[in-house]
């Protein structure tokens, strides 16, 4: 552990909890009297809407709801709420959901604040004015969204989903209620989480940039540092605690709470931090077969850090002491080693493939997804090992369930 720099950005307030959720119409009160909620049909369908608007009529406020949100989010979605609101001029715009409404209700405010072009502000720290307050109220417990200053979204002109990352798309108030997330299947619970885990372990293993003064002025995401250690490794433990329960009894509480908390902590971790090349490598494959994000993280996850492991030692022996898989006096090599193992088997525990040829990868598109993967330069060079792509192609074909092995030992790295 090194103690020499820190940072944290995050919403101005973080409520956790079971109920949290009766506490919106009190903040979003204070915001003035026009509410815009982003959702989808599914969360509207649950009655959890319909009793969102009765609490915020009650204390005076107007809500008007967009249930439009489509998966991958397309730019066009985007375009679609604002401009079906904009007359109605909202004074808060609330996002509940999973990340693609978290990540919608950030962008429309974005919009509606004046930035019609988001194309221009594909990239980091392009926001040029003041955007409308966002409250993000997550109901699957995995992208960290609502802590995050980062949206993804689609753009049909480009093969990749497409980032703006700012510290303006911070929300400002995050409402952290795991009872929301109850009724989130074992497969969505098991997807979710492991993105989660993902972020938490990247930001962990990111590289050390440089830090002086004006880093954080400068760059969204600065590597890694003592407060994204901080928040990573507290997600890790309670992701590994508590991800298996989840996905098994829907309606354990305390694994509900510790999942939220840990995907909250994992999004203060990365979002400063910034994630790597598991995350660079599922753009292209999702981009591919339309598989959603965490599927192909979860795949990946494992194989990346097999690959890693020979740059990534003492930060993986680390995190397996912390969530105590080994004992204290374990080598650090044989530590790394035991978390590696330890990652795989929950993936397969949790019910995903192994095998990335499990969501129809094709093993002709390796030099195609190599080479896209590489595209995603800000992940590419956070990973702590060089990514080239060749070691894109050694953890890919590892990732296929070829004889390969991801250490990548035979390949060169600059
Ligand atoms: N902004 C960020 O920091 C960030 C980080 C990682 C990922 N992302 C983005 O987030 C998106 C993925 O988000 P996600 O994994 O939360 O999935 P999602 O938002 O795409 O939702 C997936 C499905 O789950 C359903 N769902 C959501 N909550 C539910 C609940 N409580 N019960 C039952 N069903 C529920 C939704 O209706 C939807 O059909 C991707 O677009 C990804 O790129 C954003």
């Amino acid at each position: 552990m090194q103690y020499d720099y820190g940072l944290t950005r995050s919403p101005g307030r973080i409520l956790f909890g079971a109920g949290q959720i009766n506490a919106l119409p009190h903040l979003a009160r204070d915001y003035g009297r026009k509410a815009l909620l982003c959702t989808d049909e599914r969360l509207v369908e649950s009655g959890i809407v319909a009793g969102i608007k009765t609490d915020l009529r009650r204390v005076g406020v107007e809500v008007r709801v967009f249930d439009g949100t489509e998966p991958e989010l397309p730019v066009s979605c985007v375009y679609a709420c604002a401009d079906a609101h904009r007359d109605f001029a909202p004074n808060v715009i609330i996002g509940l959901g999973g990340g693609s409404c978290l990540d919608l209700a950030k962008l429309v405010s974005l919009v509606l604040s004046g930035h019609d072009d988001l194309a221009a502000l594909y990239g980091e720290f392009k926001v040029e004015r003041p955007t409308l307050p966002v409250i993000a109220i997550p109901t699957t417990s995995g992208t960290g969204s609502e802590v995050t200053p980062v949206a993804v979204l689609g753009d049909k002109g480009r093969d990749l989903k497409v980032g703006i990352s700012d510290p303006a798309l911070i929300p400002d108030i995050a409402i952290c209620d795991p009872q929301l997330t109850t009724t989130c299947p074992p497969r969505l619970t098991a997807v979710s989480g492991i993105d989660a885990m993902a972020h938490a372990i990247e930001a962990y293993t990111a590289i050390r940039q440089d830090t002086g003064p004006r880093a954080a002025c400068e760059r969204v995401f600065v590597g890694k540092n003592a407060l994204s250690d901080h928040h990573a490794i507290g997600a890790i433990r309670l992701i590994y605690a508590h991800l298996a329960d989840a996905v098994d009894n829907g309606e354990d509480d305390t694994a509900r709470a510790a999942l939220m908390l840990g995907s909250t902590l994992a999004g203060l971790a990365f979002g400063s931090a910034g994630t790597s090349a598991a995350h660079a490598i599922q753009y292209p494959i999702g981009a591919l077969t339309h598989t959603a994000h965490g599927l192909g993280i979860g795949i990946l996850l494992p194989h990346v850090m097999h690959y890693n492991v020979v740059a990534a030692e003492d930060s993986f022996a680390e995190i397996a002491r912390a969530i105590g898989i080994v004992s204290s006096d374990t080598s650090n090599a044989e530590a790394a080693q035991t978390l590696v193992q330890a990652v795989q088997d929950l993936v397969i525990r949790i019910g995903l493939p192994r095998d990335l040829s499990a969501i129809g990868v094709p093993a002709d598109k390796v030099p195609w997804i190599a080479e896209r993967s590489l595209d995603a330069t800000r992940l590419a060079n956070n990973n702590p090992r060089p990514l080239t792509a060749k070691g894109v192609a050694t953890i890919l074909q590892a990732a296929l369930g070829g004889a390969g092995d991801s250490t990548g030992k035979e390949v060169t790295h600059a």
